[in-house]
């Protein structure tokens, strides 16, 4: 998590540092701070909290040097205050960094044993104190870093700029993504295309193990071993990486309304409607008929996503499938097969957790798939066959879009799994892409749902605990609800399998309990009419995400029912994922939450 961004460039720079962690504030906002050079000396602007805190105090005492270097924060190292938040410096240089430096003690105690006094509480302040010392030694910027970074383990991406050294900024790349935009006469790094996208449509990801020197002609890029290296130069399309709120109050709500128009797009890439089949990159590495499993993992949201899936290859494609949440997985030691698959599922392509499990299952051999919706990402650069959602960026901490975007893939996949199994045949398929096509109209007309959603969630904010039940692909939809609940309203949460209730959590239940069921009309509807029954017997409050046909036949008071369209059961969660959203987004609203940044999080986790 964090961003950074360094600019060298020709005239002032500080509007341009702002604008760039703006577009990176999504990755943390616990503090942001930015250093220039102001006639060769360093200088620094930092502050607590949000981007704005930082603008104000620009705008009180502004910097004007062409070259700078700034950070927004998601902490991990020392409390979230002015003192901890980058740039750190000494007098020699400032530094950003992404990540966190393991051996960061180790180094503090023998810097410390050479006289060096730190003033803060962040693992990032040893980077700046180390390389200060090389360069006392005698070692110049360049050298200096070169130095030091060996001696860093962890997982890293760092940004330096020097005093006395205007036409110079040092980037590296170690575990967290860096990219490099070369524009006329200015070069900047980036945490991500997103944060260059407004300078540059030109653009280097640096590999692991480089780092790279920059200047206002240009970089040179080393890698591991100090050796210059070429990275390939990408033309991004700037037009893609667009960020504003259009006329929704906040960007997840731009997010959720715009989940007919991207499902649509994914749909489009992925299915043939003329021949009413699915289309899948080609040619595949391993071949879906000869897997006797499939393992899925995942973190957050992405691994609910997965979890849904696991009924549809199951049921669909009759293929086994073990999933497991990233952080557990990458410990596990598994056997994987080899020549087996592993699928990973990641929005930002970028979490630490889902990349180290994806590489523990190239270790073992596996094929590795991944289902990204950054397609410049490293999940997706070192996959072996990357299936991109298209959501496009997404700027809300809660993942809305993307989601409905990875269950649109997951489904799609499922269904060519089927076919390349021989576990369904031209005929249903058809009806499958049939159904699939129908999605986006189908939650274009959820979304007409919002009025009344909105008044429940002044129900639910009155809750402290609220139950999310669901069945079959319905449950993981529970624990996706309950989920993008607690994130944003920070209200206590929980989803469960409808059947698993009067094991435990039925004790849970009195008045002051919404319990919110998920429950299509479909194979299992009676089976959660009949828990629905034991939560009303206790006087539970009940709030039915359903369909006109299981609203007519439950025969239970509820507080409320939100009527979804009738729809094929097997495309259910995609349209169920709006409901579940705007429960929560309205909820948050109403109790006055920062929904797009909520407290303690970050949209990309880049640490373990
Ligand atoms: C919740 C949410 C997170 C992410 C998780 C994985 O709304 O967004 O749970 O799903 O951090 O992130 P990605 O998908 O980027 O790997």
């Amino acid at each position: 998590m964090c961003g950074i961004v360094g600019i060298v460039g020709r005239e002032a720079v500080a509007d341009q540092v702002i604008e760039a962690l703006r577009r990176l504030e999504y990755r943390g906002y616990d503090s942001a701070g930015i250093a220039t050079l102001e006639h060769g000396r360093l200088e620094r602007r930092r502050a607590e909290g949000k981007l704005a805190n930082l603008r104000a105090k620009l705008e009180r005492a502004p910097l004007s040097g062409s070259i700078g270097i700034g950070h927004t924060r998601w902490a991990t190292h020392g409390r979230p205050n002015e003192t901890n938040a980058h740039p750190h410096a000494t007098a020699r240089l400032a530094v950003v960094h992404n990540g966190i430096i393991e051996n960061f003690r180790e180094l503090k105690r023998e810097l410390e044993a050479d006289g060096v006094r730190f003033e803060t509480e962040t693992d990032t302040e040893v980077v700046a104190q180390l390389v200060s010392r090389n360069m006392d030694r005698g070692l110049g910027p360049v050298d200096a870093v070169a130095e030091a970074l060996p001696r860093l383990r962890g997982a890293f991406a760092l940004g330096f700029l020097f005093a006395g050294e205007p036409d110079l900024l040092i980037g590296a790349r170690h575990g967290a993504p860096l990219a490099i935009g070369f524009g006329a006469g200015e070069t900047y790094l980036g945490s991500d295309a997103l944060a260059l996208a407004p300078f540059t449509d030109a653009i280097t990801y640096l590999e692991e193990g480089d780092w790279a020197i920059l200047t206002r002609e240009g970089a040179q890029i080393r890698d591991i071993h100090g050796a210059p290296v070429e990275r390939p130069r990408q033309k991004i399309a700037t037009q893609a990486y667009r960020v504003d709120k259009g006329n929704h109050r906040h960007f997840m709500a731009k997010e959720i309304h715009e989940q007919p128009e991207v499902v649509g797009r994914t749909l489009a890439h992925y299915v043939d409607l003329a021949a009413g089949r699915v289309v899948l990159p080609e040619p595949l590495p391993f071949d879906f008929a000869r897997l006797s499993r499939l393992s899925i993992t995942a973190c957050g949201t992405a691994y609910y996503a997965g979890l849904v899936a696991r009924y549809w290859f199951e049921q669909i494609a009759r293929l086994p499938v073990e999933i497991d949440v990233a952080s557990e997985a990458r410990y596990r030691e598994a056997p994987l097969e080899r020549d087996g698959l592993t699928l990973v599922i990641s929005q930002s392509g970028e979490t630490a957790d889902t990349l180290a499990s994806m590489r523990y299952a190239k270790s073992q051999g596996q094929h590795t798939l991944s289902v990204v919706n950054v397609p410049t990402s490293t999940i997706a650069r070192e996959s072996s066959v990357v299936m991109p959602t298209l959501a496009g960026p997404e700027i809300g901490v809660a993942s809305t879009k993307a989601f409905s975007c990875q269950l649109t893939v997951l489904l799609c996949l499922a269904i060519a799994a089927g076919r390349a199994r021989g576990t369904i045949d031209a005929a249903e398929e058809r009806r499958l892409v049939d159904a699939l096509i129908t999605v986006p109209g189908l939650m274009a007309e959820a979304l007409t749902r919002e009025g009344e959603i909105e008044i429940l969630a002044r129900e639910v904010s009155k809750a402290r605990d609220v139950l999310y039940l669901g069945r079959g692909t319905s449950y993981p939809m529970a624990l996706e609800g309950a989920l993008k609940l607690k994130e944003i309203s920070y209200i206590h949460a929980e989803g469960y399998a409808a059947g698993e209730l009067k094991h435990g959590p039925i004790a849970l239940i009195d008045e002051s309990v919404p319990v919110i069921v998920i429950a299509p009309h479909d194979a299992v509807f009676e089976k959660t009419v009949s828990n629905m029954q034991e939560v009303a017997a206790r006087g539970g409050r009940i709030v039915l995400i359903g369909d006109s046909k299981g609203a007519a036949e439950h025969g239970l008071d509820t507080l409320a029912t939100v009527t979804m369209p009738d729809l094929d059961a097997t495309v259910a969660p995609i349209v169920y994922a709006v409901p579940i959203q705007l429960v929560a987004y309205h909820t948050a609203v109403f109790m006055g939450k920062d929904v797009d940044q909520p407290r303690n999080l970050a949209k990309s986790v880049t640490v373990e």
